[in-house]
């Protein structure tokens, strides 16, 4: 299959160099488990799930069936005053997979509309129990929670957020990042243990300064992904939760890319032990396949937004908020039968089963070679971090990430980092192939 008269004048693509991509296309027509087929018709292994989507793979006949059915009985209907049969049924089984009282799902359609959903949340909940003054947010360093105004504030990627200046917003602070390069620079498939401890300054200077009864919500990534797989240091979730308690700060995990699966449990919530009181969801939700996202609130946060109610009459409305596509019938279909699949084939115990086959594996083919200063493997996913070309951030990573699809391997390029993060359904003998590939790509392009 050869598309030779495919005009791209007018896409503008998003994060993407749109001048270089023009000369250098790299489109995809096609795709099935593990596999897409470009324009030019050549098979590329999709080693990063599609930007951590597609845990189940390509073309999952289940979920595509689902959707056909479903467009077939109630193509769409209005979110407002009313709602849908796969809406509630969604709800219900992302509300049963969540841990302890996160049971009150929100919907909307992408992780920047969860991370902004959940910031109102947050905002509306401390009003509606007389604290309106907890008006301040505090994100990480290098976090990221999608492109709104809200997500941007609070992360903290520099290149995301230089242009935007004081239309961010305001009262915002951010924890320090979570790598340590000296001690810690490669992570084998466990927590790295600290011997200083990062929340002091949290609890030190951050909240002393703002005073901890204005805070309204702490947000982390549970694992740092857009910025390259970064692992928080052991106990450090616990105590962020500890934290938060003490102060009467609400919780929020942005699980967008590490929920449904990526490290073996339905949540990283599960894997670290820690609940927060909102969890942030998007991508694997629907395997990747239609747009869905949401924020599971806990019982605590809805009943209070409905207890500042009790005085007002049954018609107003309690949170004026929500999205024309929040809980789209076809969406929600996609959740269930994705979420049936990942039961059905107990994929996130398989993406628990492969995480060390994918560490192991990028462990022993990358260290040492020229210009890697970091490994870092945890749950189905790893990057290896290289040294920056002097002047030119990014420039080295971005070369590998084209020598790579060049050969038939889709990595993705986080600053100087190269990360994988397969499908669920990978085989030993594909991650052997994606490692093998990224390590002739980073010997070529030193
Ligand atoms: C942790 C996290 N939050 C939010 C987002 C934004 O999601 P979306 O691109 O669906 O808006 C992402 C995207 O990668 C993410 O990784």
């Amino acid at each position: 299959m050869a598309y030779n008269d495919l005009r791209m004048d007018n896409q503008w693509l998003p994060f993407t160099p749109n001048r270089a991509f023009h000369k250098d296309p790299r489109v995809f027509v096609a795709a099935d488990g593990m596999h897409f087929t470009t324009h030019d018709g050549r098979q590329v292994i999709d080693g990063i799930s599609s930007l951590w989507c597609v845990g189940a793979g390509h073309n999952r006949k289940p979920i595509n069936e689902a959707i056909k059915r479903q467009l077939d009985t109630l193509d769409y209907s209005t979110a407002f005053n009313a709602s849908n049969d796969k809406a509630f049924r969604a709800a219900e089984m992302i509300a049963a997979m969540a841990p302890g009282d996160l049971n009150k799902v929100l919907f909307c359609n992408s992780g920047s509309e969860a991370a902004d959903t959940s910031m109102k949340v947050a905002l509306a909940y401390h009003r509606a129990r007389g604290e309106g003054h907890r008006n301040i947010f505090i994100g990480r360093e290098r976090g990221y929670h999608g492109v709104g105004f809200g997500g941007m504030s609070v992360g903290g990627i520099p290149a995301n957020r230089k242009v935007y200046g004081a239309a961010l917003l305001p009262r915002v602070d951010h924890l320090r990042f979570i790598h340590d390069p000296v001690n810690h620079a490669y992570v084998h498939n466990t927590e790295p243990v600290w011997t200083e401890d990062p929340l002091l300054e949290l609890e030190n200077r951050i909240l002393p300064l703002h005073d901890p009864s204005n805070v309204a919500a702490v947000i982390v990534e549970p694992v740092a992904g857009s910025a390259g797989w970064y692992v928080p240091p052991q106990g450090y979730l616990k105590r962020l939760r500890e934290i938060c308690d003490r102060h009467g700060i609400l919780l929020i995990f942005d699980e967008v890319i590490t929920g449904f699966g990526r490290l073996g449990t339905a949540f990283a919530a599960d894997h670290y032990g820690v609940q927060p009181d909102m969890l942030n969801f998007a991508k694997a939700v629907t395997n990747g396949v239609i747009p869905l996202g949401g924020v599971v609130c806990s019982d605590r946060i809805y009943d209070a937004m409905m207890g500042a109610h009790g005085s007002a009459p049954e018609h107003a409305i309690e949170f004026f908020h929500g999205y024309t596509y929040s809980g789209h019938p076809v969406a929600c279909a996609a959740t269930i039968a994705t979420l049936d699949l990942f039961r059905e084939e107990q994929l996130f115990e398989r993406a628990g089963q492969m995480a060390p086959v994918l560490g192991d594996a990028m462990h022993a083919a990358l260290k040492g070679l020229p210009n890697v200063i970091g490994i870092r493997s945890y749950g189905l996913a790893a990057a290896v971090e290289l040294a920056s070309l002097p002047g030119l951030p990014g420039k080295r990573a971005y070369d590998v990430f084209l020598d790579c699809f060049h050969r038939g391997v889709l990595v993705r390029n986080a600053g100087d980092n190269l990360v994988f993060a397969p499908p669920f359904i990978v085989e030993r003998g594909q991650i052997e192939t994606m490692v093998g590939t990224l390590a002739d790509a980073i010997k070529r392009v030193a």
